[in-house]
């Protein structure tokens, strides 16, 4: 059923994206892969993507800081592989520091590479989705569109904008084949995390897997990280057949993280 679909998925050159994107070829979907990597490294991963699992791919590498960017790499890779059945808001950044002292130009771009980029993505992708009557959209929201914590003010207003976001396009669509969900994850293991095990590390005085443990244990009563695999598993069920009833939904995969 969903071999010969295409999807996007933003900051699919590392991480959970990149873990997704493997989950997703596997099926047979054709990829449009995405993320802050040269042209010739991007290529490069893209012809690699094609001849392991014999899909289309393409690549392009738009700062999704830009409104712009967005819209025209969306156009460009549309009309090279189809429109867009599956659309994945996996690109995203983190900075910590207490409110006060939140760098302007941080809180800006997380703003608008964690949220304000999904919103664009969902305006060009969703007309086709409603010509098709069929479509995925899957945000990778976090534990933190759902409570907040210390020293995260600009990742937590992005994230809970996004679930926001997610609730509203499933309204919207709810009658159109289309579902929109926002996954909510604990730790997973990826190097966007690796600066704040770091200045655990240091504060502490301990080595990099003390502080990983550390780190995971102080919030995430599971006390491991997830591996990114697990989110493109989920992501997977979210597209299939079986998942067309759960929409709107804040999906928590956070080891007990937000039942506390
Ligand atoms: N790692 C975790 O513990 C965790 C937990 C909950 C939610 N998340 C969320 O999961 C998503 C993926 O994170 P990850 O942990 O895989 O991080 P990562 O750092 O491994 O990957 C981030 C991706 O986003 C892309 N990106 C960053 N800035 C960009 C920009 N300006 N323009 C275009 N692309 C850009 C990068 O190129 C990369 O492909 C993020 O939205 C993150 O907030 C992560």
């Amino acid at each position: 059923m969903l071999k010969g679909k295409v999807a996007l998925i933003t900051g699919s050159t590392s991480g959970i994206g990149l873990a997704a994107a493997h989950v997703l070829a596997e099926q047979g979907i054709n990829l449009i892969l995405h993320g802050l990597m040269s042209d010739q490294e991007g290529q490069a991963l893209a012809q690699e993507f094609a001849q392991q699992y014999n899909i289309k791919t393409v690549f392009d590498n738009a700062d999704l800081r830009d409104p712009e960017s967005i819209s025209s790499f969306m156009d460009a890779a549309m009309q090279e592989i189809g429109t867009i059945d599956i659309l994945i808001n996996n690109a995203g950044i983190q900075h910590t520091e207490n409110a006060v002292n939140f760098p302007l130009n941080k809180w800006n771009d997380i703003i608008a590479i964690n949220l304000s980029a999904a919103f664009h993505t969902i305006q060009k992708s969703l007309p086709g989705m409603q010509k098709n009557n069929w479509g995925r959209i899957i945000n990778i929201a976090s534990v933190h569109g759902l409570v907040g914590s210390v020293n995260k003010s600009a990742y937590c207003a992005a994230k809970h904008g996004i679930v926001g976001l997610t609730k509203v396009i499933a309204l919207e669509s709810a009658e159109q084949g289309i579902t929109a969900n926002a996954i909510c994850p604990g730790w997973v293991d990826t190097p966007l995390i690796n600066d704040q095990i770091k200045a655990i590390a240091e504060k502490e005085n301990v080595d990099f897997n003390t502080a990983k443990y550390n780190l995971v244990t102080a919030k995430q009563p599971l006390p491991e990280m997830m591996d990114p695999r697990q989110i493109g598993e989920f992501i997977l069920f979210l597209c299939s057949d079986s998942a067309r009833s759960i929409t709107g939904s804040a999906l928590p995969m956070d080891g007990a993280w937000t039942a506390q």
